[in-house]
């Protein structure tokens, strides 16, 4: 067995590397990734040496070259994680995201038409659906739930989903699609909250909450995550999508407390900052389909995931201080400078 994980020196791409080298000692795993500012080859160091493993630096719209990748490896099942993911700097500059989210992602599905594959899986999100209003408890994400995108990464990225199911009933694809909520955990780039926030402690630098902080997101650890691609792509149905999350939804501003309070840190750090523009108010999912079709239930408690997360920033401080000494001052100061 031979999979292509497109993305795999990013935040989840490489957590699902770890996993399933972890789970297959007989697969096969070739990580596809550009390396933009978000891929971290010292990221993926712990699996370099494994003979199971190779990655190949390749940008997923580049058709020859990964025309030349799949004649070379061919692959079994391809997963798609590759993607531009920040919501913020969607906002700042639209166009990488229609590049790499949607034409990439027909990149790779025209490869698997063109070699064969048994299965193609789109990693997507639950921001394809839009938002729900906070004073609707009752109201979850089901795959049912109409598109409704609002940045220019969630319309990306809903587009490429389009593009999947399209491929699927064109020219009978065997594609699914995973929609997950916010994930949390090891190797999260410090631009996203929980990173940005431990990394800000840490320093004693004010911590940045956009608007009053009542957002709600919908955590899931990240192996849990992993644990259900895993699944889908062994057991899910072709020409399914299905939704994955916790039941773990969260307003901001609590979460930017929690982290205050384990690193000792005085929630007086807090600074509240202009809003994202057409900020999503809360995400919520409902993952009753894949619990009743493929048995898959979170394991990790928030409470847990998220010691074991700070843990591993503390014991892991050169990975994500090597990453904000770079480039990334210039990106912070951009953002966050005169919020
Ligand atoms: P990330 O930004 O941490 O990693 C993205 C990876 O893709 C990086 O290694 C980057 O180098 C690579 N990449 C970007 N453009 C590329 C290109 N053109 N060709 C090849 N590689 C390229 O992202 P993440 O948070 O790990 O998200 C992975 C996927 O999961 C994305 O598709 C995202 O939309 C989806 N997703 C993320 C979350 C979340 O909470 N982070 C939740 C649901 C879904
Ligand atoms: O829901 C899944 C999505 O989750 C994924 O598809 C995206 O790739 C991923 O980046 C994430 O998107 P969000 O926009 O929800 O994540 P982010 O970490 O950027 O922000 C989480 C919330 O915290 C959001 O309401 C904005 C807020 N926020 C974020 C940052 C970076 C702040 O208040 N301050 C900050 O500095």
């Amino acid at each position: 067995m031979t999979i292509i994980v497109t993305g795999g020196a990013g935040f989840i791409g490489s957590n699902f590397i770890f996993h399933m080298l972890g789970k297959y000692p007989d697969y096969r795993i070739v990580c596809l990734d550009k390396l933009t500012y978000a891929g971290n080859l010292s990221t993926l160091e712990p699996v370099m040496e494994n003979p199971n493993f190779r990655f190949v630096k390749m940008d997923i719209c580049d058709r020859e070259g990964v025309y030349g990748l799949f004649e070379e490896e061919h692959p079994d099942i391809v997963v798609n994680f590759a993607a531009e993911s920040h919501v913020d700097r969607s906002i700042e500059d639209p166009e990488i995201f229609l590049r790499t989210n949607i034409l990439g992602t027909q990149v790779l599905m025209d490869a698997c038409r063109k070699y064969g594959i048994t299965r193609y899986h789109q990693v997507s999100t639950d921001e394809v659906y839009g938002d729900l209003p906070l004073d609707r408890p009752d109201l979850m994400f089901t795959e049912e739930t109409p598109i409704h995108t609002s940045s220019p990464y969630s319309a990306a990225k809903a587009s490429a989903d389009l593009m999947v199911q399209a491929y699927h009933r064109t020219f009978g694809l065997p594609a699914t699609i995973s929609r997950c909520s916010n994930n949390y955990g090891p190797y999260h780039f410090p631009e996203k909250l929980i990173p940005l926030m431990i990394a800000n402690a840490l320093n004693d630098k004010p911590l940045p909450v956009y608007g009053e902080g009542l957002n709600v997101r919908d955590w899931l650890y990240v192996e849990d995550h992993c644990k259900a691609i895993d699944l889908i792509i062994h057991k899910g149905r072709v020409g399914e999508v299905y939704n994955i999350g916790g039941h773990n939804e969260m307003r901001n501003i609590d979460i930017v407390k929690i982290i205050c309070k384990a690193l000792g840190k005085p929630e007086s750090l807090i600074t509240y900052v202009t809003d994202r523009k057409g900020h999503d108010m809360r995400y919520a999912i409902d993952p009753t389909k894949i619990h009743n079709e493929l048995g898959w239930l979170p394991e990790t408690k928030f409470v847990d995931g998220i010691q074991k997360t700070i843990d591993w920033y503390l014991n892991n401080r050169t990975w994500w201080e090597t990453i904000i000494s770079g480039e990334y001052q210039d990106y912070y100061e951009k953002m966050y400078g005169n919020r």
